[in-house]
């Protein structure tokens, strides 16, 4: 054995669908706005249903897909900035909801780019050959970290689940994953977190939400999505004619669109789910390629690349056949 391919995929949304003429009603903005800047119709807010939930549900139809049982994962990645509570860890919460055996479980921070460095991950450690087959997850309710009195942030984000089960191949599936990371010193993409005691009091603070500088992430944003994709095929034996579908984290349907541009890469190429769902962070590629199989824009033996960007800043990508 000496490759890794994905054998199923699976994903969830919560079913409160939020329009941009509701967003109208919560903040100074317009649906002519919201569309023609990020490309986003409507997103899913969750207000029932945590980060472990959606995940659950995403892991179930991921595990049906692949005709696999929960009893036979030998390990679970989950990638989320936003767990139900800072610990126990999704991956924790999870394993009990779907009671698995006592395995390797654990939550990995890298954002938007959370779920390329969780492929990256499980690759490796099945390759190593200690687990035989793992579940590896995307999944957030970022609505609840957004403040929704801002109206530079609070169109753009949505709640999701994607997953995907992976195990050991003869032939190449999980191909080469690039992940990539710079400390962010300007704070372009934060979450405030837990203050140092003061004199051992306990400070009040209001709820935390995120924050952003769009227009740098964006920069930021338009020269990595290219980079990772170029860097990929330099370093393989591909061109992009041998690429059935870009599948790019869906932050802004114009980051995409330039990336495509800059490239020369064929519109049909680039996959685009961002209109229903807006920015789902590290659900987004796992959500978009699940979406992507389902509907049949990739089929078994297609190669494919996937790409993300987000806070820490990081980024990355893959290249995967089917
Ligand atoms: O997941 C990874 C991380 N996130 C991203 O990748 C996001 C990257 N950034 C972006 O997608 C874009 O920068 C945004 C969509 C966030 C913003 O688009 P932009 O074209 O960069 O707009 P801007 O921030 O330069 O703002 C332009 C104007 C401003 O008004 P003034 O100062 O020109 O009068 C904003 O106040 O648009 C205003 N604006 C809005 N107007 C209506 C900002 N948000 C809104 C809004 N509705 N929701």
């Amino acid at each position: 054995m000496s490759y890794t391919r994905i054998i199923g995929s699976g994903s969830a949304v919560p079913d409160n669908v939020v329009t941009n003429a509701m967003m109208e009603a919560i903040v100074e903005t317009s649906d002519e706005w919201i569309q023609s800047r990020t490309g986003i119709v409507e997103r899913r807010i969750s207000t029932d249903q945590n980060t472990s939930d959606l995940a659950y549900l995403a892991a179930k139809r991921a595990m049906e897909a692949a005709a696999v049982d929960a009893k036979s994962i030998d390990l679970l990645i989950v990638a989320t900035v936003t767990p139900d509570m800072p610990f126990p860890g999704v991956s924790q919460l999870l394993q009990r909801k779907l009671n698995m055996h006592p395995i390797t479980a654990f939550d990995v921070n890298a954002a938007c780019s959370g779920f390329i460095y969780a492929i990256n991950v499980a690759d490796a450690m099945i390759r190593s050959g200690s687990y035989r087959r793992a579940l590896v997850i995307g999944a957030e309710t970022l609505t609840k970290i957004t403040d929704f009195t801002d109206r530079n942030t609070c169109v753009l984000f949505g709640d999701a689940a994607g997953a995907v089960v992976i195990e050991p191949s003869d032939t190449p599936g999980i191909e080469r994953v690039i992940t990539r990371s710079k400390g962010d010193h300007e704070g372009l993409l934060t979450l405030e977190g837990y203050p140092l005691k003061q004199g051992f009091k306990t400070p009040q603070k209001p709820w935390p939400f995120l924050q952003m500088q769009g227009s740098e992430v964006f920069k930021f944003a338009t020269r990595a999505m290219p980079e990772i994709i170029n860097d990929l095929l330099s370093q393989s034996s591909y061109t992009m004619d041998d690429i059935a579908l870009v599948v790019a984290h869906q932050a802004n349907r114009r980051i995409i669109e330039s990336s495509g541009k800059k490239l020369r890469i064929p519109e049909d190429k680039l996959f685009m789910n961002i209109e229903h769902y807006g920015n789902t962070s590290a659900a987004s590629v796992p959500l978009a390629i699940d979406e992507a199989i389902r509907s049949n824009r990739l089929k078994k033996g297609d190669l494919f690349l996937t790409v993300a960007f987000g806070a820490g800043l990081t980024w990355g990508g893959a290249l995967i056949r089917l």
